[in-house]
């Protein structure tokens, strides 16, 4: 078990934007790398989902917690691994909610398909062919995107869309704008 150190916009920029390449075998090597995804993850109640690249690993594996079909139920399921996954049809995009471990604090809206059908291997090495559907596509986007370099903030479109939320002087919980700090030069590459 190893909880690992992620890597922090505006930091480690450079290292978030590189491209990880496939896992070529799903060996110990890869079991423990799920393994130290799974335990980070864990360790980090805010986050819902952590790619490999955001620990410094620059190999196409991710985790996600997942809702499934159980509106019932708020909480996500224990997380799961994609191993190489690779989106082969994605559908119905909407405006959603969006925040990443490697930016802490920070929230914004983005535009990604809520239906999303993706391939890959599953954590046990079999392939999957699964569809996420709802906010669990949303999931897999955003953790997918982080493979290929993409970060949240790059999907932004515009500055009202990014916030922090802070507590008021009443103890509520309200959201602030960016529009007063510079952010724009992040937004898009
Ligand atoms: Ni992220």
């Amino acid at each position: 078990m190893a909880v690992r150190e992620i890597l922090l916009y505006i930091e480690h920029s450079d290292a978030l934007r590189k491209k990880s390449r496939p896992v070529q075998h799903f060996d110990e090597k890869a079991i423990s790398l799920i393994r130290d995804l799974k335990d980070t993850l864990n360790a980090n109640p805010d986050g819902i989902g952590l790619a490999a690249p955001q620990i410094n690993v620059y190999q196409r594996l991710v985790v996600v917690c997942l809702k499934g079909n159980d509106v019932e139920n708020c909480e996500p399921r224990p997380p799961i691994a994609l191993v190489n996954p690779k989106i082969i049809a994605a559908a119905d995009e909407r405006k959603d909610f969006d925040g990443c471990l490697s930016f802490p604090g920070l929230y914004g809206e983005t535009n990604r398909p809520h239906h999303l059908r993706v391939t890959g291997l599953d954590e046990n090495g079999e392939p999957f062919d699964r569809l996420f559907e709802g906010f669990d596509a949303v999931v897999v986007h955003h953790e997918i995107d982080h493979l290929d370099g993409i970060l949240f903030v790059n999907r932004i479109e515009s500055m009202e869309d990014l916030y922090r939320i802070h507590k008021n002087e009443t103890g509520e919980f309200v959201r602030v704008s960016l529009s007063d700090f510079d952010f724009s030069p992040h937004i898009r590459k």
